[in-house]
């Protein structure tokens, strides 16, 4: 993974290193939460991608409960308890998984819709045959979200239903001591957890991320690999070779030139969730109402996901011409090798004679280059993030990334990363609407 700023005046790469240079302590701080493999810090969640202990825990687990039968796991959680797997598993196997032959598919349940809950239990469940077919995930940072919990008993009553030893099929990963790992514990259930100081949007690489993937049969091991190779460069105090610095640097840069929304614009369609990951990490981990200080500031960068080239054909007209409020990451494979090309052939052979002999990858480079052009020619900032592939490594190594650049943010925006005290607060409403009616 590359990461290349977009050079202007505002942005100069000086600008952007002096930008960086404020966090030198902060960049040695980390150096020594790495060092001292520190859970008790709030970024505790850089150690995981070299967590030995907790590889072999999930490697063991998954040893005991996947077989060749195994054909659907239900992982029911929401926002950091399912986002990042969803992302990894979207990225690689999810477009494909139609044709589900060679992995289990994995089956997201995080909202309760009632269509999908009901299609799952009325026609997905009925067709399973044998208890090794399924594994049921459930996935909570705090051990009692109401849509987690709700979605959990429904999927489990209905295996329960058809199955005597559903238990035997079903994982919770949780916090030691929340009321789900007691329930758990009470009910006799396979438990995992997650480290008390890592929060649900930075526990991709903890069981949280690793145990699903791996039952799913991606390979962790190139996920954490990805992950470590890239926490060493991104707290590195070697500016020029710190990608998470610079990236944040460039964003609160953007910020102070009035640019309140990061578009995070993706020419590779699979990685649509690896965004939508990247947004609920930058959205909750930045907005936030009050400062370290404690004074009230309102502060954040909206993210939004744009997918190339698809978006250029609904947004790219507010993007260009209307307000300049945005600052994006344009982020694609530049190592393509699965090459499909136009036929030689073709049936409407005077139209667009240009891509007459051309590959899908040629056309595609050929629209973000002229997007390029054109943000540049409109004084747009961007920054482009090549990936080297669409593979494990590469999205480990891109979400080490992005979950150390908004550390980074965190601090140049002087505000807490690690909590979402408004998010506690509907979640509180919530519960107290439930239990009055
Ligand atoms: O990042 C966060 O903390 C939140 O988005 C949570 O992940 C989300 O609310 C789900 O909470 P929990 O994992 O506690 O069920």
């Amino acid at each position: 993974m590359k990461l290349e700023l977009k050079n202007s005046t505002t942005y100069s790469s000086s600008v952007v290193e002096d930008r960086a240079r404020q966090l030198t302590n902060y960049v040695q701080g980390l150096g020594q939460v790495a060092a001292d493999n520190n859970y008790e810090a709030a970024e505790a969640s850089i150690n995981l991608p070299v967590d030995d202990e907790l590889l072999s825990v999930v490697e063991e687990l998954v040893a005991q409960k996947v077989s060749p039968k195994l054909r659907y796991i239900f992982v029911t959680g929401i926002g950091g308890s399912n986002l990042g797997t969803k992302a990894v598993y979207d990225a690689l196997v999810g477009y494909g998984d139609v044709l589900s032959a060679n992995h289990p598919k994995m089956i997201f349940v995080d909202t309760n819709n009632s269509t999908m809950l009901r299609f799952y239990v009325e026609e997905l469940i009925p067709t399973i045959k044998e208890v090794e077919e399924f594994l049921v995930v459930s996935i909570s940072k705090s051990g009692g979200t109401t849509e987690t919990m709700a979605n959990t008993e429904i999927i489990l009553s209905a295996l329960n239903k058809k199955f005597t030893d559903a238990e035997e099929r079903t994982v919770v990963i949780t916090d030691e001591g929340s009321l789900l790992w007691q329930g758990a514990g009470k009910a006799g259930l396979a438990k995992l957890a997650i480290p008390k100081m890592v929060g649900g949007r930075y526990s991709v690489l903890s069981a949280v991320g690793l145990f699903p993937l791996l039952a799913a049969g991606l390979d962790i091991r190139a996920l954490r690999r990805g992950a470590a190779d890239m926490r060493a460069k991104c707290i590195s105090s070697e500016m020029v070779e710190n990608p998470a610095l610079l990236s944040a640097a460039f964003l609160s840069l953007a910020h102070d030139d009035g640019k309140s929304i990061h578009d995070t614009f993706l020419f590779n369609s699979e990685l649509e969730s690896l965004g939508k990951w990247y947004r609920q990490l930058l959205g909750e981990s930045i907005g936030k109402e009050f400062n370290l200080a404690g004074e009230k500031v309102n502060t954040g960068l909206t993210p939004t996901v744009s997918i190339g080239s698809t978006d250029l054909h609904s947004v790219g007209q507010l993007y260009l011409g209307g307000p300049k409020d945005k600052v994006t990451t344009f982020v694609y494979n530049q190592n393509t090798d699965k090459q499909l090309s136009v036929p030689a052939d073709r049936m409407f052979g005077e139209i667009a004679t240009m891509i007459n002999g051309k590959t899908t990858d040629e056309i595609v480079e050929a629209i973000l280059e002229g997007v390029k052009i054109a943000y540049t020619q409109n004084d747009l900032p961007f920054m482009e993030i090549k990936l080297e592939g669409i593979n494990e490594y590469e999205i480990g190594a891109f979400m080490q990334f992005k979950m150390l650049e908004v550390m980074y943010l965190g601090q140049l925006f002087n505000v807490n990363a690690f909590d979402q005290p408004n998010v506690e607060s509907y979640k509180v409403e919530t519960k107290r609407i439930l239990e009055d009616s």
